[in-house]
């Protein structure tokens, strides 16, 4: 029914339930999962995940955090890692100037580098931005001039405009856990007002745990409670809610599992 378009089930915080955990998903709903690299060593974690179950897919990057650091042969290993069978996008990467884990120049260049990475081997990319709102856009706008680039913009939290400027650019609006707290107006209204056949909903699981279990160890299954918050501000039935996000996420991985 459901697919969770962004998950970090590599994280410790699985380890005393990882197995389990993912062999119960399609009891549970939830059909496929994406789970996304946040460096090279969760990159391949994903990897095994992938090649281990075959309801997972993996996404391989460097997020802003760990741009700093980044070896130098690191695109080399990404492009490696990418032609792995069911590596299905570069990410995650953008900008984060909220927690300024790394130099911003730093961020930069290397989310530069993972787009014209993502651009050559003509796979999407999942984009983490945080308080980097407008240079992330002009980053992928200028992008987008010299080259199609496609992709999806990661448990969105910016304004309704924006996202209608991102999906102009090719990029799909995943909305996560917080659309259910109490006070994501903006989020809400995201969810509510951009077109279905370019929303997504995601976990981002073991973070952001939507209501009502929001202090908990975030999970793929959780993805109901935000999949039934889009689908009410949206007024569509939850079956309904459940297929377009699953169709589009199929369609912006090239996905055909199911
Ligand atoms: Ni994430």
């Amino acid at each position: 029914m459901f697919i969770d378009s962004h998950a970090h089930l590599d994280d410790e915080r699985f380890d005393i339930d990882r197995e389990m955990l993912i062999e119960n998903l399609k009891n549970n709903n939830v059909d496929l999962v994406f789970n996304i690299g946040a460096d090279i060593k969760t990159s391949k974690a994903s990897i095994e995940l992938a090649k281990k179950y075959q309801h997972i897919y993996a996404v391989v990057g460097v997020h802003p955090h760990d741009a700093k650091d980044v070896e130098d042969n690191y695109l080399d290993i990404l492009r490696e890692l990418s032609s792995e069978e069911k590596v299905v996008a570069i990410g995650e990467i953008g900008l984060d100037y909220y927690y300024d884990n790394s130099p911003r120049d730093i961020q930069r260049k290397v989310f530069k580098e993972q787009i014209n990475l993502a651009k050559e081997l003509n796979l999407p990319i999942v984009i983490h931005t945080r308080d980097a709102s407008q240079e992330t856009f002009d980053i992928l706008k200028e992008a987008s001039e010299e080259g199609p680039i496609r992709g999806i913009m990661h448990c969105y939290s910016g304004s309704v405009e924006m996202a209608r400027e991102y999906i102009k650019l090719g990029f799909y609006i995943a909305i996560g856990g917080p659309v259910t707290f109490k006070n994501s107006k903006v989020v809400k209204e995201v969810a509510q007002e951009i077109p279905l056949d370019k929303l997504l909903i995601e976990t981002d699981c073991p973070y952001l745990t939507p209501e009502p279990l929001r202090g908990k160890r975030n999970e793929p299954i959780f993805i109901r409670h935000t999949a039934e918050k889009v689908a009410q501000l949206r007024g569509i039935s939850l079956e309904e809610l459940a297929k377009a996000t699953s169709d589009n996420a199929k369609r912006i991985f090239n996905v055909n599992n199911i």
